[in-house]
């Protein structure tokens, strides 16, 4: 035990005198910038030489590092905190759900599918790019106008301020949905609907659904399973989670693309790299 302890604190004493040097580096690397009129921009060589400099004195802390690039960089939360508004780096838009459901949901194919949705957003240009058609229902005209430039050609989007207006422009559609989204207003009440009206191959998406215990519990009851997908997303300093809501009638396989993780290592493996 005591062994452990000190192998503890020599290890903490090394990566906070590691930290010092970092520091140091870094102000270093600053002040040693070179023109750019030298040709490869002065700060990619800085940057690249403080890599391998961390990568060298702390491989903890580089990796750390990678990870950190990651959700900045790679999945765009840099950008979407800056901007206050889910988008990914490059700009485009991305739904207000966490990560990991953003990754699943972009998986499949819903060219043919028909898309219901409590809360536009960012999302609603989202499911636009990727379905066949989106309604979407919105309680706050304010922001209706702000969304309203963007609309695409499958894209309707109902402005309704009371609440059983809003709950009830789902039932005011002659079809059911492939997909209904939960993700704005009065979600007990928006989640009784949407299980009305959701195909029975189909599938229903609750965001924040750590917060609605005993609504997925009544999701749950309906038949359903309830498949969590937490962790960090757009704009949000925290976690939370998305929750998506399907039956074992779920045809939603059928247009599966294998996951291709943002910031993965991009390898598979067949049988034949076992033998
Ligand atoms: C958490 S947002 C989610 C909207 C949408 N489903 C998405 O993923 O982008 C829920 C509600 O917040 C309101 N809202 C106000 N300002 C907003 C903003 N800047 N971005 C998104 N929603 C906003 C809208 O009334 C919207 O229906």
């Amino acid at each position: 035990m005591r062994e452990k302890l000190r192998a503890v604190q020599v290890t903490h004493r090394v990566e906070r005198e590691h930290f010092s040097i970092l520091q140091g580096t870094l102000r270093v690397v600053c002040f040693q910038r070179a023109p750019a009129s030298e040709g490869i921009p002065a700060r990619n060589e800085g940057m690249t030489l403080l890599l391998r400099i961390v990568q060298k004195v702390s491989p903890t802390f580089y990796r750390l590092g990678q990870n950190v690039h990651a959700l900045a960089s790679k999945q765009g939360q840099l950008r979407s905190i800056r901007e206050r508004r889910p988008v990914r780096g490059d700009g485009s838009a991305i739904p207000w759900y966490t990560y990991p459901a953003i990754e699943y949901l972009s998986q499949f194919d819903f060219s043919n599918a028909s898309i219901f949705e409590f809360g536009a957003g960012y999302s609603s240009l989202f499911w636009a790019r990727r379905a066949r058609t989106v309604i979407s229902v919105e309680s706050d005209s304010g922001w209706l106008e702000h969304l309203k430039e963007g609309v695409q050609p499958n894209q309707k989007v109902l402005l309704r301020q009371g609440r059983d207006e809003y709950v009830n422009a789902i039932r005011e559609q002659p079809d059911l949905f492939d997909v209904v989204i939960v993700d704005g207003r009065w979600r007990h009440a928006c989640l009784e609907a949407a299980m009305d009206k959701v195909r029975d191959d189909g599938l229903i998406v609750l965001d924040n659904s750590d917060r609605y215990p005993e609504a997925t519990g009544r999701l749950r009851d309906s038949d359903r399973f309830q498949v969590d997908f937490s962790g960090f997303g757009p704009v949000n300093n925290y976690a939370w989670t998305t929750s998506i809501f399907l039956r074992a009638a779920c045809r939603l396989q059928k247009g599966f693309a294998p996951p291709l993780p943002i910031a993965g290592l991009r390898q598979t493996f067949g049988a034949q790299d076992e033998e």
